[in-house]
């Protein structure tokens, strides 16, 4: 009979040679192939499901009528601020965010110096973004008394030691405005304004009583908006036009204007124009009208 060999023992034998440790490496583990089909199908619905919402979206949208751009043919929405004061800042910071719009309201604010007024100041968005060191005194404005006790609390937790020198004025933007809080009166230095033309009844009478209150371009006056309106794309523009309305009842503001228009027809010389978003947001600074200047950088 042959013989087995002995059972080997896991510990080596003493005198023997000592042997390397022997590593026996497992074969990789083969995942079962997955089937792309669930994927696929999952996608393919997605695809459906976008295809038809754009579809619906897209004939709901175009049966919707346009809604006229010229501000003596829209009715006045202001009244809903008062409404809207409370849920205004958390129901559109992230849209604002996402469009980067708050470097855009930075770069206004660092504009202010001197004697500010800040129009249509609604709930003080741009508060955060004022250099208090450079301003003697900003008088912000706004006609609804809702939005603009909201303002005086961002003014109050952002400028602490700000004190009287920020006034909250509560009153129609284009009615002759307070004189700057000096003993000798006079006019500001920097008026701003952001995201008000699209709201006010009468824009171009509000942009010709900022050009009354703030000194001459010569003596360092300065016009300085930021503001929302029609489109250099006539597809976004037709959009705007039939969104309008509804957009209007429910914020209080007509993006459908034509803010180039407007600041023309206001008689503002223009010194700076800059367009955002396909044309949607644009950047003024101007100065009064008896200035003789042009327009000396726009960008495409
Ligand atoms: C769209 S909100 C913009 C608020 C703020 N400037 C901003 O950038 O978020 C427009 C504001 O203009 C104000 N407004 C509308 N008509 C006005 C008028 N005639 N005089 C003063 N404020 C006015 C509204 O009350 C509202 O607060």
């Amino acid at each position: 009979m042959p013989q087995r060999p002995p059972p080997q023992s896991p510990l080596p034998r003493r005198g023997a040679r000592s042997q390397p440790p022997l590593h026996i490496q497992a074969p990789p583990l083969r995942r079962p192939a997955r089937s792309k089909t669930p994927l696929i199908l999952a996608a393919g619905v997605a695809a459906y499901g976008l295809s038809l919402y754009t579809a619906y979206l897209y004939t709901t949208i175009k049966d919707l009528p346009p809604a006229p751009s010229s501000p003596r043919l829209q009715p006045s929405n202001a009244k809903v601020y008062n409404a809207l004061a409370s849920e205004y800042d958390t129901s559109i910071w992230f849209s604002e965010l996402t469009m980067g719009l708050p470097l855009l309201r930075r770069a206004l604010a660092r504009r202010a110096h001197g004697h500010v007024l800040e129009a249509s100041v609604g709930t003080g968005r741009n508060a955060a973004y004022y250099d208090m060191d450079k301003c003697a005194s900003v008088t912000v404005v706004d006609s609804s008394l809702e939005m603009l006790t909201v303002a005086r609390a961002a003014f109050a937790s952002r400028h602490p030691r700000s004190g009287t020198r920020v006034r909250c004025v509560h009153m129609d933007a284009a009615a002759p405005l307070p004189p700057p809080p000096t003993p000798a009166g006079g006019k500001y230095d920097v008026a701003i304004q952001s995201m008000g033309i699209c709201s006010h009844e009468d824009p171009i009478a509000l942009l010709r009583n900022l050009a009354r209150s703030v000194k001459s371009g010569s003596e360092g006056g300065r016009i300085v908006l930021l503001e929302h309106g029609r489109s250099r794309f006539e597809w976004i523009n037709d959009l705007l036009d039939r969104l309008a309305w509804g957009h209007a009842r429910r914020w209080g503001c007509w993006w459908n204007r034509d803010i180039g228009e407007l600041v023309e027809r206001s008689g503002l010389k223009l010194l700076e124009v800059r367009r955002y978003h396909f044309g949607t947001t644009w950047w003024v600074v101007a100065v009064p009208p008896d200035e003789d200047k042009t327009i000396v950088s726009s960008s495409p």
